[in-house]
């Protein structure tokens, strides 16, 4: 089975992105394996600090190492925007494949300290542990917007080729995550900004590193493909997903108030969230 690089470096090479899901729970991970593993593609599920809190750290690692191990199927973990070092290092030590530390908020200088010393201590625990590095604000929460997040400036907030070549350099990262224009979460009754994609490419060829796209959701269909086009190899989505499974699960409990056992009431959040993954991977893998 390949490793989480190898399937960086193919996504590279074939001009696709791989698609990177958060989840809350084990229904989640159903529906985003079930549609992954249909379309034979690989796919990162991510756990921010509060997802892999309520589902268990140690939990995180052993439900993805069963469902790879079981299947044989490159499904891989990332702890997703880890604001410490120390909860970095913590992740490392329980198995994650891939960590990303988030200084976005914090001084360029201190950003690229924490994160070089992420990036230091990964390698010292296991060299194939990815690490993903941030710089430039888009915001902080998977959830519906009624405007842009503040904080967020969509033209001067953007990160520049020189601030991202010079970030890369400095920590050794294996991924860089700019701002682009993208937002985290999505707006209530339009799609979100468009990408600059001149910027994604000017960034892409002076850092030298696969690019990840976050804030995924509510994103334009067209713009996901001109980015992977112009070098972003990852996209992250959530707010999408949270949006479906709760969707379905208020529709469920309405149309059968009487039923108790969660297995059959939560059937439809999982399709739900299958869905969602199975449109967002077709277009990440430019399937018709
Ligand atoms: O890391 C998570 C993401 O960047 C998700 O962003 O909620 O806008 O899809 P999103
Ligand atoms: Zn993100």
């Amino acid at each position: 089975m390949k490793s989480l690089r190898e399937c960086i470096k193919d996504a590279e090479n074939n001009k696709v992105a791989i698609g990177h899901f958060n989840i809350s729970n084990i229904e989640m991970l159903w529906g985003i394996f079930r549609s992954a593993k249909n379309l034979n593609l690989p796919v990162i599920i991510g756990v921010s600090e509060g997802e892999r809190e309520f589902i268990g750290i140690k939990q995180c690692t052993a439900l993805i190492k069963s469902i790879r191990e079981e299947f044989d199927y490159p499904i891989f973990l990332n702890a997703d925007h880890t604001y410490s070092v120390d909860k970095v290092k913590e992740t490392i030590d329980v198995g994650f494949d891939s960590i990303i530390y988030d200084g976005a908020k914090l001084s360029c200088e201190e950003n690229v300290k924490n994160t070089k010393e992420c990036v230091e201590y990964a390698r010292k625990i296991n060299p194939e542990i990815i690490v993903e590095g941030e710089l430039g604000y888009i915001g902080q929460s998977s959830k519906v917007l009624d405007e842009i997040p503040s904080g967020v400036d969509l033209e001067k907030g953007l990160t520049t080729s020189e601030q991202a070549e010079q970030f890369v350099k400095e920590t050794g990262v294996d991924l860089f995550a700019p701002a682009v224009g993208n937002i985290h979460g999505m707006l209530r009754n339009t799609k979100d900004p468009h990408l600059n994609i001149e910027r994604i490419k000017e960034i892409r060829d002076a850092c030298g590193v696969p690019l990840v796209l976050h804030g995924g959701s509510g994103t334009p269909d067209e713009d996901f493909v001109k980015a992977i086009d112009a070098g972003v190899s990852i996209i992250h989505i959530s707010t999408e997903l949270r949006v479906a499974y709760r969707d379905a699960l208020k529709l469920s409990l309405q149309q059968n108030p009487d039923e108790v056992a969660p297995y059959r009431y939560l059937k439809d959040a999982v399709l739900a969230v299958e869905k969602v993954v199975t449109e967002r991977l077709k277009l990440f893998n430019k399937i018709i």
